[in-house]
């Protein structure tokens, strides 16, 4: 087998910080994979420069990971508009995946547009926290990470395998996480591109005591940059 061609996957831990024994955070560098995929093997490396929805899923034709994958690839249009691109993994084996994408195909009329990677060693599931470490089946839980385009893990969602996700709070993630990083602003509760967004929180007692007499824990930003932004 040549060096370059993964079989199974295998992560890069020798030249990461992080490793499998110790769970993942949001501001930890992604852990590196090599791996078979539906679309060719994939690095996870291969992503940089743009954001990644990296998500599991418990298993291959199960009623809630189809309802999942059926939304992803209609979606496809809003993610590539926010440069984010899909990558899943399971357990399940490449020759499952490609018959699950196929079944999806004939019964749904939609062809699914991003990578399915296979995890048989559950190596990526593992060290990604997608199957708890005292887990002895290797039903992954619907764990989707948000790396951003420098590798780095932004945000971190972990629901059952009895909930499916939803792809609008997937996008809406996506774009609050760009907003923040774009000016030094906050984005309130349920907020939604073109909505308001918040002051960052003042860190300053003189500037905060010298503010005007609304409620200053608490303002609207307009949509305007409100400090420099970010370097
Ligand atoms: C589902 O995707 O429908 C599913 C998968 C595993 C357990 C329960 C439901």
């Amino acid at each position: 087998m040549p060096e370059e061609r993964a079989i199974h996957s295998m992560l890069e831990v020798a030249n990461s910080p992080i490793t499998p024994a110790r769970p993942l955070h949001l501001g930890d560098p992604a852990p590196n994979f090599v791996a078979r995929s539906t679309m060719g093997q994939i690095s996870l490396s291969d992503y940089r420069g743009r954001w990644l929805l990296l998500f599991s899923h418990p298993g291959d034709f199960t009623p809630v990971c189809t309802s999942e994958f059926v939304a992803l690839s209609k979606s496809a249009n809003r993610f590539a508009a926010l440069t984010c691109a899909l990558l899943a993994v399971s357990v399940d084996s490449l020759y499952s995946h490609l018959a699950w994408v196929r079944a999806i195909r004939d019964s749904f009329g939609v062809t699914v547009n991003f990578p399915i990677v296979e995890d048989p060693s559950m190596v990526i599931g593992r060290a990604y926290g997608m199957i708890p470490d005292a887990a002895n089946d290797a039903g992954a839980m619907r764990s989707t990470l948000f790396i951003d385009p420098t590798g780095i893990i932004r945000a971190i969602t972990c629901y059952p395998a009895t909930v499916g996700r939803s792809v609008d709070e997937m996008l809406r993630l996506v774009a609050a996480l760009q907003r923040v990083d774009a000016e030094d602003i906050v984005t309130p509760e349920g907020w939604r591109p073109g909505d308001d967004v918040l002051q960052a929180p003042e860190i300053d007692q003189d500037v905060m005591l010298a503010s005007g007499g609304d409620i200053w824990f608490h303002r609207v930003a307009l949509g305007r940059n409100t400090r420099p932004a970010k370097p």
